[in-house]
């Protein structure tokens, strides 16, 4: 079986992730001389394909770097036992160092260790019941001891970052980690999530405790340019052929949306027997609408009847001022005083974006399926 030639819905690398150069080096010398880094997008643009390349890239004898995904993280607790388990495990090749390390670092814990049947693959780490306080300054303060200990830098990326604002009591557990972490010398943080309007609020509200952590980061789309010449080049390598025009209708209409691009130039490739036409492009373009739509409905289920209305609005051509009366009748808005209300519920889904006072819905498919919708 041979490599699949576009790759979406999980991180890419490899032959599979293109361009990002410029960011690919920012990352790293970040990396290289501990900077702290905040890194944003809207969803599926590529943040964690980015780090994790420049984790591949950056690590070494002196430089350790430590991945975290606290997607699945509900409260600080569960927040403390997957960072004290991923710096241990990321930070040592064996089983007894890991424990050593626990032991060493850990101690007023008391940290049970559960391994899995196969020892050299997994294990995992739990707290008693309630640390005291100070104890858990113990797991936060871990990798600087271990640092220290192996005389190296060492890099803590944690993707998701924005789960924390949903803990109870999130502020004071920012407060705790920005305190500890700002203090550090041999630890820096790379920091990135996906719910833009959370990420920003974390970041850039002077009252929050992360404000102005490290060096901002607004990931941009990949340029056309660089798609066209590896969509091109996929195709070739696979035996098929397709116009540098056709690829570049593909970043066109799904304005350049890395994963969209991604899935879409897999949907042509599919019906494309040797040179993709535009029978092919037409096609894989309705497969995408489809193989998308029951996210899309999930999506809009819940939405109220005004929620769905503003969403009408902007696919109508709506931008700003929803206000105003025309639009308010129109599209069947309510009050104004609604009108911020549903924007902010909105923005909270997800489902639209807020960008120099312009609101957009940043998933050109679901808007694609919307207008649809409508119509209907
Ligand atoms: N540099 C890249 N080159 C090619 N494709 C990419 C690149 N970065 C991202 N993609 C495409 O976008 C998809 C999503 O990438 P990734 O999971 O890294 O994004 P993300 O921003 O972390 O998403 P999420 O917000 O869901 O966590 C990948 O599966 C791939 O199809
Ligand atoms: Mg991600």
């Amino acid at each position: 079986m041979g490599n699949k030639p576009f790759v979406f819905g999980v991180a890419t690398s490899g032959d599979n992730f293109t361009d990002r150069k410029k960011e690919t080096e920012r990352l790293l010398l970040n990396f290289q001389y501990g900077v702290n880094t905040v890194l944003i997008s809207p969803r599926r643009w590529g943040k964690t394909s980015l780090v994790k390349k420049v984790c591949g890239l950056a690590q070494s004898e002196n430089l350790k770097v430590v991945y975290i995904d606290i997607f699945s993280c509900r409260s600080d607790r569960e927040f403390y036992d997957t960072f004290a388990t991923a710096v241990i495990k990321q930070t040592s090749s064996k089983l007894d160092e890991w424990i050593e390390t626990a032991k060493l670092f850990l101690s007023r814990i008391t940290p049970k260790i559960s391994i899995s049947p196969d020892p050299t693959t997994d294990f995992s780490i739990s707290l008693e019941m309630n640390p005291k306080s100070e104890n858990i300054d113990d797991i936060l303060q871990l990798p600087e001891k271990i640092a220290q200990k192996k005389n190296c830098k060492i890099v803590i990326c944690i993707d998701e970052f924005q789960q924390i604002a949903e803990f109870s009591d999130s502020k004071t557990f920012q407060k705790r980690l920005r305190t500890i972490w700002q203090l550090q010398k041999d630890v820096s943080y790379c920091l990135f999530g996906s719910k833009k309007h959370l990420m920003n609020e974390l970041f850039e509200k002077k009252s929050y405790p992360f404000y102005k952590f490290g060096d901002a980061i607004y990931l941009q789309k990949i340029g056309t340019a660089d798609w066209v010449e590896y969509i091109c080049n996929r195709f070739e390598k696979t035996g098929k052929h397709i116009s540098e025009e056709l690829a570049e209708r593909i970043c066109k209409i799904v304005d350049n949306h890395s994963s969209y691009v991604q899935q879409l130039s897999w949907l042509v490739w599919v019906h494309t027997d040797e040179t993709a036409t535009e029978n092919s492009f037409k096609e894989a373009y309705q497969d995408l609408i489809d193989q998308n739509t029951p996210l899309f409905e999930k999506q809009t289920e819940s939405l109220t009847t005004y929620q769905m209305n503003f969403l009408r609005a902007i696919v109508g051509g709506v931008e700003s001022e929803f206000t105003k009366q025309e639009v308010l009748t129109e599209y069947q808005l309510g009050s104004s005083a609604n009108v911020s209300i549903v924007k902010r519920a909105l923005e909270k889904k997800e489902l639209i974006e807020i960008e120099k006072r312009k609101i957009s819905i940043p998933d050109p498919i679901l808007k694609e399926w919307l207008r649809r919708e409508f119509v209907l």
